[in-house]
């Protein structure tokens, strides 16, 4: 099973229908002009940050990014297109080589050997261009970890990152479409004035309604706010869509686009960093630029300032790694010389699996299956969306609530729960950073002040297994979001050109199957509740009588939504860190990390808008650095 998005036929009828301006540089002409700061990756992060560097012309800025520029391009920007069920041909946005680096796992033995994809964006804007477009932040209890307990200070504390999430935001309220009533105070929570367009979808199936009561019914709270530091309950779900244009709001063509002819900043695409350059004085170690590769010629490019990396959770590692920082002996295995032992590099990768299941509903119901089966609804769909920008291809998740373990198996449960946890953890190898990760975690456990799991929903089939024809279908997303099971990502080859090495160790803590086993369980009862009248298609009850049934289905229906966080953790250096707080690389004068890596611990949401948060609050640490001027 995995999130497979189908060419919608929305595509077909729409072109690429902006172009790019005359911003890109060649190769060479790239590697001879004078940068202040060169950044790697124009991702979700390092768009943000290159943009808000360069809004003082005296700055340059040069951005090196694998992937090509697709301004327009409709596979991005229709929403739909990242929610579409699967396609036996192949998928849109994950999944394809024009958008997708196809990474996967190693074989993981808490998935009973298997190995599961794990997209990333390539292509600019990153992974912000082919995400799901899911737009929610987390827990004050979670940003606060990072303050405290990591010792990053107040700037890195819910309410140091608040004004980051207005700023990265141009939010409109939800429509009265909304099947679901809003505070008052949820316009104080959000900005207006930024980049990333931020709405509300205004086309929901006939699923989304009652699941919404039945939820209720079943005892989740009602949540008018979620964003103000309390996420869980059944809450407005924000997307980064622009409601007029209804097209996905991503770092390409909100950040960069509207910036692309600045002369001072310097995009080149189709180039692939392969080591940042040092220059070693005394014991002062720093970067003197950055080399890349193009068609299978190496350039060099010069940055007299810093060097920001920004290649993601698996690829920062392999560039620092690739660039002799990193455990020497790691490298060593590779024949790579060492300029800085700092075995933190790619260590505590964490990511949020998902599992899920799906249910039938009666003749009739109106789903996004109806674009798959009923030419008349998708033709006219298609018409409203070509004239209106409206309707079922602007559908984004109406339904993603943060829940606390307790308000699925109430408090006794839990805590029976977590007494086996802890006797479990109390033999498990853990490092320093993991003793203290663990003992928040669990404190929030306990505490119930941040969500455990996402129950989420997608009205549509084919997700988990065939969709039949004419039939309509609702799937069950279920993240987990505070696993306890830790990664690593490293270097498996001295050729720069290989993927790197990655595996999350999913399922190393028993307590992460057992709670998906009671959420599949909950599940059953909300989505076949007489409010909602879902009949079960999968998991068949025949196959999930015993305990044990319900754990090989988990094992062998789980697959990663795609939050991978930590391997550059802004911990203390004692602690196993990579950067400090102000995202510089420990032992290094001038390069920063800046991107999902640098996370300290998972939080229990989606996070791309705290990628985006954190870029915008690196660049202002970057701005005060320097006494660059800030606008
Ligand atoms: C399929 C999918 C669905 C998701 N769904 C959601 C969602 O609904 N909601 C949500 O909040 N989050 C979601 N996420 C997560 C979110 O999109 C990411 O966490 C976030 O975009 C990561 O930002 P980043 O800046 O760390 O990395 P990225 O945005 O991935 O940027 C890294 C960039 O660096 C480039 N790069 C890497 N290595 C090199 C190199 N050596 N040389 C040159 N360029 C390089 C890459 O091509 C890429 O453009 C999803 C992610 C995926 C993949
Ligand atoms: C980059 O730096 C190197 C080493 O200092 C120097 O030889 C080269 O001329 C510089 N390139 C540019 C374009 O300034
Ligand atoms: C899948 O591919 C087949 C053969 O190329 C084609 O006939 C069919 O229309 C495709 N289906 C979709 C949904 O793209
Ligand atoms: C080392 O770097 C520090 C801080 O950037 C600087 O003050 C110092 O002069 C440098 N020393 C050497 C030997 O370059
Ligand atoms: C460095 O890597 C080696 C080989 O994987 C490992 O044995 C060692 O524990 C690592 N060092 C640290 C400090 O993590
Ligand atoms: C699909 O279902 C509808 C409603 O139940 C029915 O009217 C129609 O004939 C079915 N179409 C096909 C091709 O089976
Ligand atoms: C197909 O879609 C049309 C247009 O929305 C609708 O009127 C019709 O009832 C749908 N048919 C079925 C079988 O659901
Ligand atoms: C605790 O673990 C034991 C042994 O694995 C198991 O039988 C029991 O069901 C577990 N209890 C809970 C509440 O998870």
């Amino acid at each position: 099973m995995r999130f497979a998005a189908q060419v919608s036929a929305a595509t077909l009828v729409l072109g690429l229908s902006r172009t790019a301006a005359a911003v890109e540089a060649t190769a060479s002409d790239f590697a001879s002009q004078k940068f202040d700061f060169v950044v790697v990756g124009g991702g979700t992060a390092g768009l943000t940050v290159a943009v808000r560097l360069t809004e003082d012309p005296n700055i340059r800025v040069g951005v090196i990014e694998a992937g090509q520029y697709r301004p327009g391009d409709p596979v991005i920007e229709v929403p739909q297109s990242a929610v579409a069920p699967g396609n036996p041909n192949g998928t849109a946005l994950a999944g394809n080589p024009t958008y997708d680096w196809l990474f996967t796992s190693t074989p993981q033995p808490g998935f009973n050997g298997a190995s599961i994809p794990l997209p990333r964006g390539k292509v600019v804007g990153g992974s912000s261009a082919i995400n799901e477009i899911v737009w929610q932040r987390g827990a004050k209890a979670e940003y606060d970890l990072w303050s405290t307990t990591f010792g990053n200070g107040p700037r890195w504390s819910f309410s140091g990152l608040l004004p980051y999430f207005r700023k990265a935001e141009n939010w409109t309220p939800p429509g009265s479409n909304l099947p679901l009533q809003v505070s008052p105070s949820l316009a104080s929570a959000h900005g207006t004035q930024g980049q990333i367009s931020v709405s509300y979808t205004s086309f929901t199936s006939s699923v989304e309604k009652p699941l919404i009561q039945a939820a209720v019914q079943l005892g989740l709270k009602y949540n008018g706010n979620p964003d103000l530091g309390d996420p869980t309950g059944v809450a407005p779900i924000g997307r980064n869509v622009d409601p007029v244009k209804g097209i996905r709001s991503y770092a390409g063509n909100s950040y960069y686009e509207p910036n692309a002819a600045r002369k001072n900043l310097v995009l080149l695409t189709g180039a692939q960093a392969t080591k940042i350059v040092f220059k070693t004085t005394g014991k002062n170690i720093s970067a003197t630029g950055v080399q890349y590769v193009v068609g299978g010629t190496t350039y060099t490019v010069n940055a007299t300032k810093e060097v920001i990396v920004s290649a993601g959770t698996f690829q920062t590692p392999h560039l620092l790694e690739l660039s002799g920082v990193g455990n020497k002996t790691i490298l060593a295995q590779y024949n790579i010389p060492s300029v800085l032992d700092l075995p933190g590099v790619g260590q505590n990768l964490m990511d949020h699996p998902f599992t899920g299941s799906d249910f039938s509903f009666p003749p009739g119901t109106l789903t996004l299956d109806s674009l798959r089966f009923n030419a008349t609804f998708r033709t006219e769909q298609q018409n409203l969306y070509t004239s209106q920008h409206k309707g079922a291809l602007t559908y984004t998740p109406a339904i993603n609530s943060p829940v606390t373990l307790q308000s699925l198996v109430g408090t006794a449960e839990t805590n029976a729960m977590m007494k086996n946890l802890t006797a479990f953890l109390s033999t498990f190898p853990q490092t320093p950073l993991q003793k203290v990760q663990y003992q928040a975690q669990l404190d929030m456990l306990k505490a119930g002040d941040a969500p455990f799991l996402v129950m989420g929903e997608l009205p549509t089939g084919g997700f988990l297994g065939p969709a039949d024809f004419n039939t309509s279908y609702t799937t069950a997303v279920i993240m987990q979001v505070h696993p306890f099971s830790r990664g690593s990502v490293h270097i498996g080859s001295s050729d720069p050109l290989a993927a790197p090495i990655i595996n999350p160790h999913y399922f190393e803590v028993p307590f992460e199957v057992d709670i998906y086993v009671k959420a599949l369980q909950w599940t059953q009862r909300w989505f076949t509740s007489k409010t909602v009248g879902g009949a079960v298609h999968l998991p068949a009850a025949s196959d999930v009588k015993t305990d044990a049934q319900w754990d090989t289905y988990v094992r062998t229906h789980t697959q990663s939504v795609n939050h991978p966080i930590g391997t550059s953790a802004m911990v203390p250096l004692s602690m196993g860190g990579v950067v400090d707080s102000n995202l510089k690389v420990y032992g290094l004068q001038n390069v920063r990390v800046i991107d999902a890596g640098i996370f300290p611990l998972t939080i229990g949401t989606v996070i791309q808008q705290t990628v985006y948060a954190i870029a915008e609050q690196g660049a202002d640490i970057i701005k005060e650095a320097w006494n660059i001027k800030a606008y």
